[in-house]
This record gives C-alpha cells, sequence and structure tokens, in this order.
C-alpha cells in the first residue's frame, strides 16, 4: 500500500493515472486462453498469446501493465519469457501460473525474472483476480514514483533557478535599502548646510557694508559657492534615493564651461592645489546638451578620484576634445590604476578601496548622470601607467 504523504505528493504534483489496462495472457492451450479472458475481460484490455515468440511480438507494441503466463510451455517457459519481456518493458508485473512445485528452482526463478506472483493450477478466478488487482496497484506505484522523482528533479532545477533569481533580487534591494537610507542622511545634511548658508550669505553682506578687501570677499564667494555646490550634489542624491531616477535639466552647454566649473570647485580643495593640473581644452568644440550642473560634478568626482590616487606634486590632466564624432571629457593621473579588485563593479554603488575614506558613489553617480545623458563612461589604462576616464557625450545639434 502506497504510504500516505506519498499519496498526497502524487496528487499535489499531478502524476495521474499510469497504467494503461492492458493485460497479455499467455498458455499453449486455447481453452485457458478462454478460461482467463472470460472473466478478466470486464476490467482489463486483453491481449493474448499462444507462445513465447508471439507474446513478445506483442509486447514490444502493446501498452501493458501485467502479463500472466502458463510456466509450461514448449519453446519458452513462462519465466523465461518474462525474463524476455523485462528487458522490453521494466515496469511490467509477471503472473506465473505453474504446477511445477520444485521450491529452489522457482525461487531462483522468481529472482531472475522478478516475478510478481506464482499461481498454483488449479487457481480459482477470485485468486487470479485479486493477484491481477495487486500486480496493477504495484505498476501504478513503481510508474507514480518514478514520474514523480522525475518531476521532484525537474522542479528543484526550477527551484534553483528561481533561488538564483531571489537572491540576486535580494542584494539589489539590499543595495537600495542601503541607498534609501544614502538618501535620508544626504537630507539631513542639507538640511544643515541651508542653514551655513543663510549664516554665510549674512556674513557676506556683513562683510560687503564694511568694505573688506576684494580678495577675502572672493574667498567667502567661494567658499559660499562650493557649499551651494555641495547641497546641489546631495539634493541629487537623495533625490535618486526616493525617486530611483534623476531630473536632468539640460541646456546648450558649451564643453570648457563644464572644465571650468569642475576647477574651480576642485581648486577649494587643498590636496588638489598640491598637484600638477594640465589642462587641455581643444578648440571650436561643439556644445552638448546636457545638465550643466551634472556634468560639472561628474568631472569633480573624477578629478577628486585621480587626486586621492596620486602622490603630491604628481600631474593630472583633464581635457575636452573631440574624438570619433563625441565630446569627450577625459581625467588622467599618473597612479597605480584601477586595481582589479574593484574594476568589475567599478560603477556600482558602495563599491570602494578606501576604506573609511570613500563611500563608493562617486563613479556611481558620474554613470546615473551620464547614463541619463545617453553618454558613455569608461576607465582606460594608461600605457605610462595610471587611470584615464573618459566620458562620451553627443554633440548637440548646431542650430543653424
Ligand atoms: N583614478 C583612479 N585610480 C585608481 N583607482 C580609482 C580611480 N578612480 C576610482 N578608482 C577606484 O574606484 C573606486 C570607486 O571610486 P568611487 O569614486 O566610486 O568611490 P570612492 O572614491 O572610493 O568613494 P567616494 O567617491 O564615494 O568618496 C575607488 O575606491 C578606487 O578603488
Ligand atoms: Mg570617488
Amino acid at each position: 500500500m502506497l504510504d500516505e504523504s506519498l499519496r498526497s505528493l502524487i496528487a499535489l504534483h499531478g502524476v495521474g493515472e499510469t497504467r494503461s489496462g492492458g493485460i497479455l495472457i499467455v498458455d499453449d492451450e486455447q481453452p485457458n486462453l478462454t478460461v482467463l479472458r472470460n472473466f478478466l475481460e470486464a476490467g482489463y484490455r486483453v491481449h493474448e498469446a499462444q507462445a513465447g515468440e508471439q507474446a513478445l511480438e506483442i509486447a514490444r507494441v502493446a501498452d501493458l501493465d501485467v502479463v500472466i503466463t502458463d510456466q509450461r510451455m514448449p519453446e519458452m517457459t513462462g519465466v523465461e519469457l518474462l525474463e524476455q519481456i523485462r528487458d522490453l518493458k521494466p515496469d511490467v508485473a509477471g503472473i506465473v501460473l505453474t504446477g511445477f512445485t520444485d521450491p529452489p528452482a522457482l525461487i531462483s526463478a522468481i529472482n531472475r525474472a522478478r516475478v510478481f506472483r506464482f499461481l498454483k493450477k488449479p487457481w480459482q478466478p477470485d485468486d487470479i483476480l485479486e493477484a491481477v488487482r495487486q500486480a496493477s496497484e504495484h505498476v501504478y506505484q513503481t510508474r507514480a514514483i518514478r514520474k514523480l522523482v522525475g518531476l521532484l528533479a525537474k522542479r528543484t532545477d526550477e527551484l534553483d533557478a528561481s533561488l538564483v533569481q531571489v537572491r540576486s533580487a535580494q542584494s539589489q534591494l539590499l543595495h537600495l535599502e542601503r541607498l534609501g537610507t544614502m538618501g535620508k542622511l544626504a537630507a539631513g545634511v542639507v538640511h544643515d548646510l541651508r542653514n551655513l548658508m543663510v549664516s554665510l550669505g549674512y556674513v557676506e553682506s556683513v562683510l560687503e557694508q564694511r568694505g573688506v578687501a576684494p580678495d577675502v570677499m572672493e574667498s567667502v564667494q567661494v567658499g559660499m559657492q562650493g557649499v551651494g555646490n555641495l547641497i546641489h550634489t546631495l539634493e541629487t542624491m537623495h533625490q535618486f534615493a526616493r525617486g530611483g531616477t534623476l531630473t536632468i535639466q539640460k541646456a546648450m552647454l558649451q564643453p570648457s564651461l563644464v572644465v571650468n566649473d569642475a576647477l574651480a570647485i576642485a581648486r577649494m580643495d587643498m590636496s588638489f592645489r598640491a598637484h600638477k593640473v594640465a589642462v587641455t581644452i581643444e578648440e571650436g568644440l561643439p556644445p552638448v546638451h546636457g545638465d550643466r550642473q551634472k556634468l560639472t560634478q561628474v568631472l569633480v568626482n573624477l578629478v577628486r578620484n585621480a587626486v586621492q590616487a596620486t602622490a603630491q606634486w604628481r600631474q593630472i590632466g583633464v581635457e575636452a576634445s573631440r574624438k570619433n564624432g563625441h565630446v569627450v571629457f577625459a581625467v588622467e593621473d599618473e597612479g597605480p590604476g584601477v586595481s582589479a579588485a574593484v574594476r568589475e563593479n567599478l560603477f556600482k554603488p558602495f563599491v570602494s578601496s578606501k576604506g573609511e575614506g570613500g563611500m563608493g558613489m562617486g563613479l556611481y553617480m558620474a554613470k546615473l548622470i551620464i547614463d541619463s545623458h545617453q553618454g558613455e563612461i569608461a576607465v582606460l589604462d594608461r600605457p605610462s601607467g595610471g587611470a584615464r576616464f573618459e566620458v562620451r557625450l553627443q554633440p548637440a545639434e548646431e542650430s543653424p
């Protein structure tokens, strides 16, 4: 009998009927076949054969659950027949009818042919019907279990595949969660910075009234511009963390403006000033259609990385040029180049080799911004050592 839980598994996975209802009866005496057929026909589809070879031919083409065979037949015994049928149809159950009473020989035959049941002659119809019922139930179970194992193996594969998907969704979610937290932090910092801006604005007006020296005035204004840019950057992060998208305000823009804005901001950083900076802006560059503040932010991030990667007094190159029909902004340095450990995930959030010193947001934000300009950002190795980051943008359609 099938175990209850196995039965419910079979039902759960919709294994269904596995039997064909086909029975093959084999006896060399026709009257015996007729008797068997008479009481089996009501419940089964009955095939019959009078000899082993004929039975094998039927077994090759017919769907069978059970074979009932006489043991003593000329040319091929019942057990020999079942052995051969087992090669053709391993899950068919065999019943052997015999008057043969030598137990050791029988047992070895049962093992060889894996006969389901022996019935001694003379048999009663009820004995046969009960043996066939049990044999057919046995066939049903064997086939159902095999089918179930196949189905479960397939579902296991499917589950493995979904598990991989779930894991990647989960890690994406983790990223988003951390981004969300960053977004909230950014909002808090923006709030404080706005207060700072108010105070700076007040200081600026007081200094103006008192007519301080222009260079003092200028450094206050540069400072205010720096804080303004910082607020803008943080707002971008906050906005992105909330909605997953960036709002880009595009306008016609000369590439040199972006370079100059970025350098003005970078100069506020002491370590930038401790490097040699080579700026190259190609003559007659076409404008791009872009967000001035956000493109500046990209360049500032690249310059900051270059400064951090390079020893003092080494050179950093910043350029705007035209290459293969694109406007290219590039920042290069004489540092060690991008390490293999971060290279593959360079533009993903929170990827940083700088420990406490970096959040791993600079290149991620840069890529978001460049993507929203339908541009490309890439890292190249400089032949002379160091890294070169390139941003490529389509030039704007120049108005006539
Ligand atoms: N010019 C460069 N030379 C060598 N490695 C670089 C360079 N620029 C970026 N990298 C590598 O890429 C990583 C990611 O840079 P990214 O700007 O995204 O983050 P970060 O600089 O570590 O931190 P954050 O910019 O958020 O302060 C860096 O930690 C560094 O390992
Ligand atoms: Mg950085």
